[in-house]
């Protein structure tokens, strides 16, 4: 609501206002990432740009949305794993050779809006500066508007490649036309994506806390949704009752818009309106998940809009169902990132040829087109990997999607059904974090039996 609130402030505010010292910042929750750990990230990043590197991070631009209205805003998650610092307008320096800010030699410092009456009226509380430092642990921090001239002062430096965020706005724009025109004459070395892909793939005992979470505020939606849903109800309902549930469990954010498609749309892989009213004979499919301070979990189930599969759909459902055992069965250390979706699709493959929905190999792709797995974290599509390890979290999520028209016996038309959870590879057996969303047919047909919060009447 930037526009509408820049002008105003005028009208009530004397401009002869001082700046506050330290910034007024009350601490809500205290569950969130130690600051040891992300000095910790820090320091790895730093000690592999070596004496003479130079690394700058900027967090994501506010989007705006319409006319005065912007999105709320989320970090770039880079940025949040090195700093855990969540406002917009920031940057991150990382100079292991030293450089200056406010007289001070330090290696790393944080850039920041700074708390004024004027924000902390109209705007909410900004941690600033000094709160920066005692808070996330970070050795130096400092008004935005002084970037630049801080960045000018570090002469003897190679630039690591720093992705720069599209379409600034603000004050997030002035530094980076600053680090711009700063880095012209710099050579840039090789990215640093590949080790901070390689260290935020590995969850520490911290980042599982929360994802575990997420995970389980995920599943309870699940769960109330299975008991809430009846035919006559809307998609958007049904969104409602999961992301209810998600805000009671402390989540900030969904960690992607909710998909929940009856019917034709549950054969749609991203639908995200919505807007559909279910039916009787529909089959959902609802692929909805929190995100807790930061990390997201991602969960699919799939169930009848009746309480009851009906034949075809239960026959459907039972070969996502074996594939996704198979899948999850292969989320062991040492194994390829490929081992889960290899063996999942086998079990799809084999389960349509016997149903008689295909007869060759070369088939499955146009009912099963995507692949099973992505890791999770700080994005809910994480940080990529080649082999499995203890303490990664991954999705097993395969799907049949059967559009009408499709060259099969039309019984089978208009089924989508995906089954999706987060799972942590360990020293010894998988772990599934989002296990308390129910998976079997009779699991699901027995929550569907009860009723949810979504059966109270708000009309
Ligand atoms: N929710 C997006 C996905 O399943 O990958
Ligand atoms: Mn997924
Ligand atoms: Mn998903």
């Amino acid at each position: 609501m930037l526009g509408r609130l820049r002008c105003i402030p005028f009208l009530l505010c004397p401009l002869s206002l001082a700046h506050a010292q330290t910034a007024e910042y009350p601490v809500f929750e205290k569950d969130k990432i130690p600051a040891a750990e992300y000095k910790a990230r820090r320091d790895k990043v730093k000690a592999a740009l070596g004496a003479n590197g130079l690394a700058v991070f900027f967090t994501n631009p506010v989007r705006n949305r319409n006319n005065d209205v912007d999105y709320r805003f989320r970090g770039d998650s880079n940025f949040l794993y090195l700093t855990g610092f969540e406002e917009p307008d920031a940057a991150l320096v990382l100079a292991p050779g030293g450089f200056t800010v406010n007289g001070k030699k330090v290696t790393e410092a944080l850039f920041t809006n700074v708390s004024d009456p004027m924000s902390i009226t109209w705007l909410g509380y900004r941690m600033g500066p000094e709160n920066a430092v005692s808070l996330l642990g970070i050795e130096a921090a400092a008004p935005n508007k002084d970037f630049a001239n801080i960045l000018f002062d570090i002469k003897d430096a190679q630039l690591y490649r720093t992705r720069i965020p599209e379409g600034p706005t603000d004050t997030l724009a002035t530094m980076v036309t600053g680090y711009t025109n700063w880095s012209k004459d710099k050579e840039a070395k090789g990215g640093l994506g590949t080790l901070l892909e390689e260290m935020r793939a590995v969850k520490s005992p911290e980042e599982l806390r929360l994802i575990k979470h997420a995970a389980e505020a995920s599943a309870r939606g699940h769960v109330e949704v299975m008991k809430s849903v009846q035919p006559g109800m809307w998609e958007y309902d049904i969104q409602a009752i999961v992301e209810y549930v998600f805000g009671r469990w402390g989540c900030e954010s969904v960690g992607y818009p909710s998909i929940v498609g009856s019917a034709a749309n549950s054969t749609i892989l991203h639908y995200e309106e919505d807007r559909r009213q279910i039916e009787k004979g529909d089959i959902i499919c609802m692929d909805a998940a929190g995100e807790y301070h930061g990390y997201s979990a991602d969960v699919t189930r799939s169930f009848p809009a009746s309480g009851k599969f009906s034949p075809e759909q239960k026959a459907i459902y039972e070969v996502v169902l074996a594939a996704q055992d198979a899948g999850i069965k292969e989320c062991r250390k040492g194994n390829s990132f490929r081992a889960p979706h290899e063996a999942a699709s086998k079990t799809l493959l084999e389960g349509l040829k016997r149903l008689g929905i295909i007869q060759n190999d070369s088939e499955l792709n146009r009912y099963f087109m995507h692949g099973t797995s992505h890791t999770i974290g700080l994005d809910v599509h994480d940080t990529r990997i080649r082999t499995l390890a203890p303490n990664v979290v991954l999705t097993v999520e395969p799907g049949i999607y059967i559009k009408a028209g499709s060259p099969c016996d039309k019984k089978w038309w208009n089924i989508g059904i995906r089954i999706e959870d987060d799972i942590l590879v360990t020293d010894g057996d998988p772990i599934n974090l989002s296990a308390g969303a129910p998976r079997t047919v009779a699991e699901i047909e027995r929550t569907m039996a009860k009723r949810g919060i979504g059966n109270i009447s708000v009309k």
